[in-house]
């Protein structure tokens, strides 16, 4: 079964960023980390290194935003070149408008939960979105280690989508890396995130099929 990578920008050199853009051309997503300084401790970019991340590559750019008052930036995101955009439940009061609105501009409505966030706050949202992104790190910053409780929720919302027969992506955010991809597809993840798990070694392109190789194993 196919799983999808999607390395974290976060975790590149931003004064070459560009060129590390490209060097994980052989990926599934650019995964984008947007972050306000207000919903995470941590400040990182904006809409116009959005457009210049855009212009560098072909890949459909997966955008996690991190923000308050998200429903009033969506709109910009989508401007910049955003394919999927990410939604947090805890700060979006008016979840179902905002993945409608994601969907109306013509992109991929995402919906993400923190790692206590319980996955019944999503069930009434599940039919409307194209991707469910579990953290498996508090959010705010690359390089933290893998929370173990997001393999059980893995599994449950794995549940809960063939249940209801849906076609949404499980994406999992936080800590994945060559040694644990296996264990969080296993569990029924389709899309992986990781940042210094791909940046943090060598040879990109390696690493990318590598963890491909090992969470489709993992998925069949
Ligand atoms: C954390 C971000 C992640 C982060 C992952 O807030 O959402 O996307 O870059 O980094 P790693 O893979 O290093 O945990
Ligand atoms: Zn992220």
């Amino acid at each position: 079964m196919q799983v999808k990578i999607a390395p974290s920008i976060l975790s590149a050199d931003f004064g070459r960023l560009a060129e590390e853009v490209r060097a994980i051309g052989t990926a599934d997503y650019v995964h984008v980390d947007v972050m306000d300084g207000h919903f995470v401790p941590n400040l990182t970019i904006g809409p116009i290194v959005i457009e210049a991340v855009k212009r560098a590559t072909n890949l459909p750019l997966d955008v996690h935003l991190m923000i308050e008052d998200a429903e009033r930036w969506v709109g910009a995101y989508a401007k910049a070149g955003a394919d999927l955009i990410g939604v947090h439940v805890e700060a979006a009061p008016h979840l179902h408008r905002t993945l409608g609105q994601i969907r109306d501009l013509g992109k991929k409505p995402c919906v993400v939960l923190n790692p206590a966030t319980p996955l019944e706050s999503i069930q009434y949202v599940l039919g409307d979105v194209a991707q469910v992104l579990l953290m498996s790190v508090n959010p705010g910053f690359g390089g933290q280690k893998f929370i173990p409780s997001a393999l059980d929720k893995i599994a449950k919302l794995r549940r809960m989508i063939d249940e209801r027969g849906l076609a949404v992506d499980i994406e999992v955010d936080g800590g994945i890396n060559l040694d644990n991809i296996a264990e969080v597809c296993a569990a029924g993840a389709t899309v992986i995130v990781s940042g210094s798990g791909v940046y943090g070694t060598k040879d990109y392109a390696t690493t990318i099929a590598e963890l491909r190789k090992r969470g489709e194993a993992a998925r069949s």
